[in-house]
């Protein structure tokens, strides 16, 4: 029997209401986005389509073994997606333009880049970053990166790295922001916010990358792409925040990181990239693999590249960088029916929206005007910012005798392999700077002394001893400028030079390429020879203030207890030089604080400030007890704890109080605390509010930061500072992974560091 027409007529008028209900969040916006993507999809090809999910890397920029061929020919096939790692304005113009218009529909292509800390301003490394403590300066530092990317044809940046790293022979402990979630999610949000700016449409906001999802920066023996593995209870509440924040942020991407998480490569787990990310989290961005990410699982031992490539798309991976496994293998999977058209739509359309979110659909070449790339790159302007920033990222670990900063001193011996180094400022992942536009340490100290000061240098050491070692630290155009003399020669110029000086400043440490991808270290301790230069430097009897250059925390035992004055400077990226000399002439005060904490030897990693009590804790002010949890031949005492950063002044803490002793759910408690600027100069302290959890049904950290203000506070000023707990900051995910809090005894401290001792308690009802 045939359905009447009116019939016909009320079933679609139902339909169709049914259908702006569901759609009722829907925006005007969203509505155009849907529109123009459906039409495109029903007319691209299942390899146009694929071809979307084609990230190739351009030859400009090698962060990676894989190099891309034909891509102008796959572009007009409309095989790409997206290009990465190619820098400059006009060339990205003259790619865009040829799937503008030599491609059969013109969808426009994606440019990503690794802008980690600045385009070509390079800011400090983000380890240097995060012990700012500053957001906003944070913020405008992604900010700054963001419009300088964008006036040079960059869209999209594979940044903020937010995994938590608790083991510093990791070398990309240097690409992220330490060692604690709650700093490290208000750092990811602080970026996010950074590059995407409240409008992703306009011409100098990009689109950020969360990465590396998940838990990359607990690679096994700190061996990176290494297998990760650990609970889920550790991993929601000490690992997984960063990202989260990120998210709640915007970001519009997330790239998923190379190693396994129960057993399953993070790249073809389905737990993570759809039901937490997408289901859980509601993200509705897309995801890109890592670096040949979806090929590894070949050696991961998940496949042949078919079938891998079949497994990333089931898991919710939407775009493949340099794989060629979903481009390359997933028709043949279509056909035979191991995934469906609808996977590929989905996959596909996720990019066409962040295309459309990012306005190309509109104006392909929105980023690419080539007069902002001549007028706002690289300004006097960024350059001070950069130079301000650095500044503030210099953590002060000693300084015995007020060796700094430096005062009336007629001579200075500048001694070091780092001293005089233009291209090992910047740091790892730089990969759009200039190095040799770099400030080195012989330079700032120069622009700021002029003639009034001799600068005696003399390099001292080689960075490392051994010629191989050292060509595996050079690969990526950072050569740390090998001296061929023998080490005898060179430390006797040095002595030489620093008898001859007031005071001795040695820049020290590791070179660019000693940490970051694929640095990993088994010794993190400084090399031989740059510790057989610090005791002949000492022996002078000279003053001796060491400026350590360092992706990483560093065991430096040996120098603690030896040298009188140690800034740790990071790499500081462009304008780093100016900004050391800024530090130590005393023109700002430094007050940098560690986001990681510094072992006193490798044998105590992964060592980190929050950790559990264990049963067998040991009692206060003791370093061996027989059958408690500690060490034969060390004390459990890091070297430098988290949070941990001096001043050329002293802050002194007082009158801890409490609005109340107990907190209900729906209350609050104002917690207060008197901080005096004891010292001789004005100067910058970042106030740490940390609690302790004493009773849970799931064993708690024996400390967690909750707050934090950074001050200014002139010499001789006293300031109440004042933080509100609600019982929002006692969450934690229990062992069903409920992010529930409990009644009972809390414990508050607040102070100069992790170790600070001010304490007060109060109760929650
Ligand atoms: C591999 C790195 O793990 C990742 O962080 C980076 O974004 C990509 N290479 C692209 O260069």
């Amino acid at each position: 029997m045939k359905t009447p027409t009116y019939l016909l007529i009320i079933l679609a008028l139902w339909a169709s209401i049914l259908m702006s209900c569901n759609q009722k969040q829907t925006t005007d916006g969203d509505k155009q986005m849907n529109d123009l993507i459906d039409d495109l999809i029903g007319k691209m090809t299942l390899e146009e389509k694929l071809g979307q999910l084609n990230l190739p890397a351009s030859g400009d920029i090698t962060t990676g073994s894989v190099s891309s061929s034909n891509i102008a020919e796959k572009i007009k096939e409309g095989k790409v997606g997206g290009l990465f790692n190619i820098k400059s304005v006009e060339k990205i113009r003259a790619v865009q333009q040829i799937a503008m218009e030599q491609s059969r529909l013109k969808i426009p292509l994606i440019f990503g880049m690794d802008v980690i800390h600045g385009y070509q301003t390079l800011f400090p490394i983000p380890l240097g970053m995060s012990c700012s403590w500053d957001m906003e300066l944070i913020e405008k530092s992604a900010r700054l990166a963001a419009q300088e990317a964008s006036a040079d044809g960059i869209c999209w940046t594979f940044s903020p790295m937010v995994d938590i790293a608790r083991d510093p022979r990791w070398g990309r402990v240097s690409e992220g922001s330490g060692e604690d979630a709650y700093l490290g999610s208000q750092i990811a949000r602080a970026m996010v916010k950074g590059y995407q700016g409240d409008d992703l449409s306009k011409n100098n906001t990009i689109l950020a990358c969360v990465k590396h999802f998940a838990l990359y920066g607990a690679a096994e023996a700190g061996r990176d792409y290494n297998t990760t593995d650990m609970s889920r209870i550790r991993m929601y509440n000490e690992y997984l925040p960063p990202y989260k924040a990120a998210l709640e942020a915007g970001a519009g991407s997330v790239m998923a990181s190379f190693n396994e998480i129960d057993g399953i490569p993070a790249t073809a787990n389905k737990w993570l990239l759809t039901d937490l990310l997408r289901q859980k989290w509601g993200f509705n961005g897309f995801v890109v693999t890592d670096y040949t990410g979806i090929l590894e699982m070949v050696d991961h031992g998940l496949g042949n590249l078919k079938e891998v490539s079949t497994l990333a798309l089931k898991a919710g991976v939407d775009m493949d960088m340099v794989s060629d496994g979903l481009p390359g293998t997933l028709k043949q999977a279509l056909d035979e029916g191991k995934i469906t058209q609808q996977e590929i739509d989905q996959a596909c359309r996720r990019i066409l929206e962040a295309k459309y979110k990012l306005g190309l659909f509109e104006d392909p070449y929105r980023y690419c005007d080539v007069n902002r790339a001549k007028n706002e790159i690289f300004t006097p302007e960024n350059r001070q910012v950069a130079r301000e920033v650095a500044a503030q990222t210099f953590v002060l670990l000693k300084n015995d005798n007020q060796t700094l900063p430096l005062q009336h001193t007629k001579t200075i011996a500048l001694i070091g392999p780092l001293a005089d180094n233009r291209e090992n400022m910047p740091g790892t992942w730089s990969v759009a700077g200039d190095f040799s536009k770099s400030v080195s340490l012989l330079d700032g100290l120069k622009n700021a002394l002029g003639n009034e000061t001799n600068i005696l240098y003399a390099m001292g050491t080689n960075v490392v001893r051994n010629p191989e070692l050292d060509a595996r630290i050079s690969i990526f155009g950072k050569p740390t400028k090998w001296d061929k003399r023998s080490q005898k020669e060179m430390i006797a110029e040095a002595v030489a030079a620093a008898k001859k000086s007031d005071v001795v400043v040695a820049a020290v440490g590791e070179s660019s390429e000693m940490s970051g991808e694929a640095s990993s270290r088994s010794d993190i301790s400084l090399p031989e020879n740059q510790k057989e230069l610090l005791e002949a430097l000492l022996a002078t009897g000279k003053p001796l203030v060491m400026v350590l250059f360092t992706g990483r925390p560093l065991t430096i035992s040996w120098e603690k207890a030896n040298v009188p004055a140690i800034l740790n400077v990071w790499f500081a990226g462009t304008e780093a030089g100016n900004a050391i000399a800024d530090v130590l002439l005393g023109k700002v005060n430094p007050s940098g604080k560690l986001s990681a904490t510094f072992p006193q030897n490798v044998g105590q990693i992964p060592i980190f400030y929050n950790h559990k009590n264990t049963g067998r804790p040991l009692a206060e002010g003791k370093w061996f007890t027989k059958f408690r949890s500690n060490y034969l031949d060390i004390p459990n005492e890091p070297l430098f704890p988290f949070g941990f950063g001096l001043s050329y002044s002293t802050f002194d803490y007082k009158n801890l109080k409490l609005s109340d002793s107990s907190l209900t759910a729906e209350g609050q408690i104002k917690v207060s605390v008197d901080v005096t600027n004891s010292g001789n100069y004005d100067g910058a302290e970042v106030v740490q509010l940390y609690i302790r959890d004493m009773v849970g049904s799931v064993t708690r950290p024996v400390k967690e930061l909750k707050g934090f203000q950074k001050i200014f506070l002139k010499k001789g000023e006293t300031r109440t500072i004042e933080f509100t707990l609600t019982e929002k900051d006692l969450l934690f995910y229990n062992s069903e992974l409920k992010f529930v809090s409990e009644p009972g005894d809390f414990k508050v401290f607040v102070g100069t560091s992790s170790a600070s001792t001010l304490e007060a308690g109060f109760v929650l009802k």
